[in-house]
């Protein structure tokens, strides 16, 4: 049996509502690559070696995930932000080889026979333990495996981020290209067995930030991989999205919440939206859409960062109003390191597009 080291408890993760206090993790949560990354950005936009010394010291705590058995998915969130961001700042070639062995690690989870990475290998309510889980979160950690295939790791790397989206692109939609959370499929065979939430209001409900991994995901794949079928398809997750928002464009936790609007918002999803939107606003080619898509992300911004989203001192995150788990009652209008993360990596986009600079960086 793997034993799993237990890490110092000094990753901020959250404060909850009524509090000022973070809420620490160690390295083995899920969330623990944001704050490192975010120390990475601020180090990016000032250059102050403050930011930088605070990022090392962060980022070497999560060196063990390169080193033991995969926990879940969540491999590309927690070393990519945190190793990633410090390899594209700082060169370092130790940063590289913890980077490679991590998609390693993750490849580790990829089922060929259903064409997805397993996101939680364990059993999970409702899941139905042992078949395959796949969750949209788990788009975003494709982005270390398309990383490694192209800086000295297996070109399979590559083979598997591309299986994995071009099948949860098949699955994982209804016909109005609102995405289903979860998606298990039968470990052997490979069919889909069922479409269900986890962190949503219902299963058939549009759960905010699963909708805005997606757009996000696709972006990158598209990113990647240049097929112009990924193109199209994000283009119709993120007008559905855009299409139902309230008037601030920051969503409620799920589209189809009953009691909106007297339900929280996440503005985690509207952060992880403006970033991805940028980036997309730069592949579209009608360029009516590019414009309303960089247009709808700045508004989107404007609103994080007025007094109604700003923390401002209410605490020390950068955002309040962010949901968590609202099924489990757990990270209810919070302010949660990966709302911040996201916010200051679109501020960052916005500035470079605002300065005629690509994006992303190139790594
Ligand atoms: N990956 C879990 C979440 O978005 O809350």
């Amino acid at each position: 049996m793997q034993v799993i080291p237990a890490g110092v408890a000094d990753l901020p993760r959250n404060v909850n509502k009524g509090t000022d206090k973070w809420r620490f993790v160690d390295f083995r949560d899920w969330t623990s690559g944001f704050w490192p990354g975010t120390l990475w950005y601020l180090f990016e936009a000032t250059g102050n070696p403050q930011w930088k010394a605070a990022a090392e010291r962060f980022t070497s705590q999560l060196a063990p995930l390169s080193r033991m058995k995969a926990i879940d998915h969540d491999l590309g969130f927690q070393v990519f932000n945190s190793y990633g961001n410090g390899y594209r700042l700082t060169g370092d070639p130790e940063y590289k080889a913890t980077i490679l062995r991590t998609a390693d690690t993750l490849a580790t989870l990829f089922n060929p026979a259903v064409g997805t990475i397993l996101s939680w290998p364990r059993p999970v309510p409702n899941m139905e333990w042992p078949q395959h889980n796949t969750i949209m979160d788990n788009m975003i950690n494709l982005e270390l495996l398309f990383w490694a295939s192209k800086n000295g790791g297996s070109k399979r790397l590559y083979d598997i981020a591309v299986s994995h989206a071009e099948t949860t692109m098949k699955n994982h939609f209804r016909p109005d290209y609102t995405s289903y959370h979860v998606v298990v499929y039968d470990r052997n065979s490979g069919k889909k067995i069922k479409a269900v939430t986890h962190q949503g209001y219902a299963d058939d409900s549009m759960w905010a930030r699963g909708q805005s991994w997606a757009i996000y995901g696709f972006t990158m794949c598209y990113r990647e991989t240049r097929k112009p079928e990924f193109l199209d398809f994000v283009q119709k997750v993120a007008d559905v999205y855009l299409d139902r928002l309230p008037a601030d464009l920051v969503p409620y936790w799920d589209f189809n919440a009953p009691g909106i609007p007297n339900e929280p918002r996440d503005a985690s999803a509207a952060a992880i939206t403006a970033s991805a939107l940028l980036e997309l606003s730069t592949y579209v080619t009608d360029p009516a859409k590019a414009k309303n898509y960089r247009k709808k992300a700045t508004r989107m911004l404007a609103e994080l960062s007025s007094s109604r989203y700003l923390s401002n001192g209410e605490n020390s995150a950068f955002l309040l109003h962010s949901t968590g788990h609202k099924p489990n009652g757990t990270e209810i209008d919070a302010s949660i390191n990966y709302a911040d993360y996201y916010f200051i990596e679109a501020l960052l986009r916005l500035k470079k597009l605002d300065a005629g600079k690509p994006l992303p960086a190139p790594l």
